[in-house]
């Protein structure tokens, strides 16, 4: 039997990147999943890469920093798959360059924490309820390296929306295992997804690689791995842990 089998696992932000090999590497675990994103063709090109694969699954639009419309989500997917056994907040984005602070502009703080913080927060409390009613549940957040060490080149409203949502991870982790429920969080160093690809020039990537012990960028399957561990009863007494996957670029005591 594969490690998800009969489970249903909502992944935010699955429309590419992280995401989706997360729902991807969850399908192929016997897990019912649940897609999500904004960008329709993005979202149903996943999808019909986990059918073809002989997975379940159901596709879910919405913006996750408004609670209007991960209530709508919640209910078509209570509604066609049931509630969610696996809840990972994935969905993110940093909104703001990085810079000079004094020049970070009041509308960037506030995207950035709106898309990490605040949404991390407002799904969350949207699936939490039937989790605590079951007595049962698991949810994965989700950080970056940006909010496990200061660095000059840092994009500072990602950076503490990233480490906002690890201590939120930490005290909900607190609250909820009395309730069956585990709450971790991934922390991962830069990924080559398609858009880092496309968007981090070669040189910059070359010299990325020379900050891991283990010489090579993450990539999303590195994460999904990482996601699967913490989804599966393999990690059954492990709750509230930060989980740095960086390849060894980043080591916390
Ligand atoms: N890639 C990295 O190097 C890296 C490193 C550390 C941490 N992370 C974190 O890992 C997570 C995934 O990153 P990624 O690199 O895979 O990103 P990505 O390729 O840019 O994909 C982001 C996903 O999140 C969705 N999304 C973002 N904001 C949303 C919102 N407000 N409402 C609904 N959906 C939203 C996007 O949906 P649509 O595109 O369909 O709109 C997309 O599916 C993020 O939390 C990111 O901060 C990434």
């Amino acid at each position: 039997m594969s490690s998800l089998t009969g489970k249903v696992a909502l992944i935010t932000g699955s429309s590419r990147g992280i995401g989706a090999a997360i729902a991807k590497l969850f399908s192929q675990q016997g897990a019912k999943v649940v897609v999500h994103g904004r960008d329709q063709a993005a979202l149903s090109k996943v999808r019909s890469e986990i059918e073809q694969a002989g997975g379940t699954v159901i596709e879910v639009l919405g913006d996750v920093s408004r609670f209007s419309d991960i209530e709508s989500m919640r209910q078509r997917i209570e509604t066609e798959l049931g509630p969610p056994d696996i809840l990972v907040a994935n969905a993110g984005a940093s909104l703001t360059p990085p810079g000079i602070f004094e020049d970070i502009t009041e509308e960037g703080w506030h995207a950035t924490v709106n898309a990490n913080l605040t949404a991390t927060f407002l799904t969350i409390k949207s699936f939490l309820p039937a989790m605590k009613a079951r007595g049962s549940g698991n949810v994965i957040t989700m950080s970056s390296a940006a909010a496990r060490r200061p660095h000059p080149q840092s994009p500072v409203p990602y950076a503490a929306a990233k480490a906002g949502i690890q201590m939120l991870t930490q005290h909900l982790a607190a609250q909820v295992g009395r309730h069956g429920i585990r709450v971790n969080c991934i922390a991962p160093e830069t990924i080559l997804t398609e858009r880092n690809k496309r968007m981090i020039p070669d040189a910059q990537k070359t010299s990325l690689v020379e900050i891991h012990p283990i010489k090579r960028l993450g990539t999303p399957d590195d994460v999904a791995r990482a996601a699967l561990f913490l989804a599966s009863d393999e990690s059954a007494w492990i709750t509230g842990m930060i989980l740095d996957v960086t390849g060894g670029a980043v080591m916390v005591t």
